[in-house]
């Protein structure tokens, strides 16, 4: 087993303080998408809970660890998701929240956090720009900073969507992972590696903001000048040196596929599995799109990862995809 920051002892751990609401996704072999695709399909669905995304199996933990020391204030950067699910899980916790964003983050998102009622301050420039501005309040008012992906809670959070995977009663080839700072694709490939070594890890990016799967095929962090994508939720700039270590451990490849394949993609979920998904969710069903050849008789699992999307965009982005089944 390599030797990542996570740990499965905790991660099984971790399952006792994560609301019931976010564990034991649906698992399911979605038959209607693989003529589409040309492979067997199964989707780990992991919007239908209360933040829509799978980021709370994370910020239940942080949120939990930190109200056992009385009501605290924590701080983090989001380009939505952690944002959200940091805003649910502080505010049944008493918890004091505070989500720094780019003004330019997707609205829909924006309003739940404000909704959960967690401080919401938005700055000028992209996510990178948030980040920076999320460590500066953590210094000036020495509050906790929850760090995605660098935060061993986040990666251990979204690694019990591996613990579930891999007690699957169903066989699976190869788990397809959307890849942004990296908690989900090192959470679900350290336990995939631990409990099920014999399932291929491949994590997927879109060609507009590629820095981690950069950094995964050189072996050394590649940062980019500028993300330009429709998928917010995996649109870094800058990978985490600690992150890309526990990458290089546990994906067996890293894989770009265009924004009309991510369209493409959201346009089969609609039309062939019923789901309204944001554009991260759709980059494993992008992936097969892209790589028929390669994932044809295998049987593939996706995790659909988040559903949070402005719905106009959604009905313009789908508009302009292909509706025929292959
Ligand atoms: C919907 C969605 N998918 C994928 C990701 C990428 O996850 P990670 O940053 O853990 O790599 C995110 C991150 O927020 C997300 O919100």
């Amino acid at each position: 087993m390599p030797q990542t920051r996570l740990d499965t002892a905790r991660i099984r751990a971790a399952r006792q303080v994560i609301d019931p609401a976010f564990l034991d996704t649906p698992l399911y072999r979605c038959e209607a998408l693989e003529p589409a695709l040309g492979c067997a399909v199964s989707i780990k669905l992991e919007t239908a809970n209360p933040v829509r995304s799978f980021k709370a199996r994370g910020t239940e933990i942080v949120a939990s660890l930190l109200a056992d020391h009385g009501p605290q204030a924590v701080v983090c950067a989001s380009a939505g998701n952690l944002g959200q699910a940091l805003a649910w899980s502080g505010r049944r916790r008493g918890l004091d929240v505070t989500v720094v964003a780019s003004r330019h983050a997707t609205a829909a998102k924006l309003d739940r956090i404000r909704a959960l009622d967690a401080r919401l301050e938005l700055v000028d420039g992209d996510h990178e720009t948030a980040r920076k501005r999320a460590a500066a309040i953590a210094r000036r008012d020495g509050i906790r900073l929850l760090e995605d992906s660098l935060d061993i809670q986040t990666c251990e959070g979204a690694a019990t969507i591996g613990l579930e995977l891999a007690d699957s009663t169903t066989p699976f080839d190869t788990v397809l992972i959307a890849l942004g700072g990296g908690a989900l694709a090192t959470g679900v490939g350290h336990v995939m590696k631990d409990l099920a070594p014999e399932t291929e890890v491949i994590c997927v990016q879109p060609l507009g903001a590629p820095a981690m799967t950069h950094s995964w095929h050189q072996r050394r962090v590649v940062t980019t000048d500028s993300a330009r994508t429709i998928a917010d939720g995996v649109a870094g700039r800058y990978p985490i040196p600690a992150v890309l270590d526990d990458l290089l451990l546990v994906a067996d490849d890293a894989l770009l596929v265009q924004e009309t394949s991510i369209i493409a993609g959201m346009r089969k979920l609609h039309d062939h599995a019923g789901l309204i998904v944001e554009p991260s969710a759709a980059l494993g069903i992008a992936a097969i799109l892209e790589n028929r050849d390669r994932f044809a008789e295998r049987h593939v699992v996706t995790i659909v990862c988040g559903s949070n999307v402005n719905i106009d965009d959604y009905h313009r982005w789908i508009a302009t995809a292909p509706t025929h089944t292959s």
